[in-house]
């Protein structure tokens, strides 16, 4: 007797297919807690990291592979909802210029301000970061540097926007993430032990020379207007990084790469 394969979904009046297209989003993301990742190595990244899809979704066909089978069953095992689509189905559910034969949908994790903070720790603070790509790139940096964790002060785009999941490669899953108002930074920071160092372009100190003293928090201004004066002056000191151009600012990304490895760079043993 041969026994029926899972049916394939082709409309895209499905609402289980409208449902996850509506999590492109925002107000979507943030009412219903979920965010979309693409591609196997992503969700291999979201295994090893503990995460557990609500939904997989993949192209019919797509999962011969013993990699995308052993996904598939890790999905099935955890209860989430399993859908076999048709390409075009596919193409309206993965992103437009990096089409992925599978996705994942899984639910956001945020942790509240830490209340214990080690001597060796280093945390970021970003305020108002606007391009998803950027904070994407951050959290793969801070990830890099094992840094332990992200705050994102005021009003931040969303890390788990497709655009700043994808640029985290995977990272997204392992870097630990707080939203905060400036207020409760503010205050939270106040108990700060160690340097609170702000980058700043009228900052005196090279970024190089400063001794930091642990535990380290970073906090980086936003693309458009940087540091905002309430966190400049809850800074304890301010670096620059030197440019020996005519340019403006280097990119926040680039800026704040800079800045953790300087920061990270004796505690890496790699
Ligand atoms: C694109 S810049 C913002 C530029 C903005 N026009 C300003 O006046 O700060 C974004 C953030 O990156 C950091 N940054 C960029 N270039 C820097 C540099 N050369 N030195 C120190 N911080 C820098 C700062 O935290 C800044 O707020």
């Amino acid at each position: 007797m041969t026994t029926a394969g899972p049916r394939v979904i082709t409309s895209l009046t499905n609402d289980r297919i409208k449902a996850i297209r509506a999590l492109d989003m925002r107000k979507e993301r943030k009412e219903t807690g979920l965010f979309v990742a693409e591609g196997t190595s992503i969700l291999v990244t979201a295994r090893d990291a503990g995460f557990e899809p609500t939904s997989l979704v993949y192209q019919a066909g797509a999962a011969g592979s013993p990699l995308s089978r052993s996904l598939v069953g890790w999905a099935l095992n955890a209860g989430a909802d399993v859908l076999e689509v048709s390409e075009v189905v596919l193409s309206k559910l993965s992103s437009k210029d990096n089409p992925q034969a599978m996705l994942g949908v899984f639910r956001q994790r945020w942790i509240d301000l830490p209340e214990h903070v080690g001597n060796d720790d280093c945390w970021l603070a970003l305020e108002e970061v606007r391009d998803p790509g950027n904070l994407g790139t951050i959290i793969r940096t801070v990830d890099a540097v094992g840094a332990k964790g992200i705050i994102l002060v005021g009003n931040s785009c969303d890390p788990y926007s497709r655009e700043a999941v994808r640029a985290t490669m995977g990272s997204v899953f392992a870097v630990p993430m707080v939203r905060a108002s400036r207020e409760a930074f503010l205050q939270w920071r106040s108990k700060w032990r160690g340097d609170v160092v702000g980058t700043h372009l009228d900052a005196q100190e090279d970024f190089r020379r400063a001794a930091y003293k642990g535990p380290a928090l970073l906090v980086m201004g936003s693309e458009g207007p940087g540091l905002s004066d309430s966190l400049t002056r809850a800074c304890s000191r301010l670096v620059k990084i030197p440019m020996a151009g005519k340019l403006d600012s280097l990119n926040l990304a680039v800026a704040t790469a800079l800045t953790l490895y300087q920061i990270r760079g004796g505690a890496l043993k790699i």
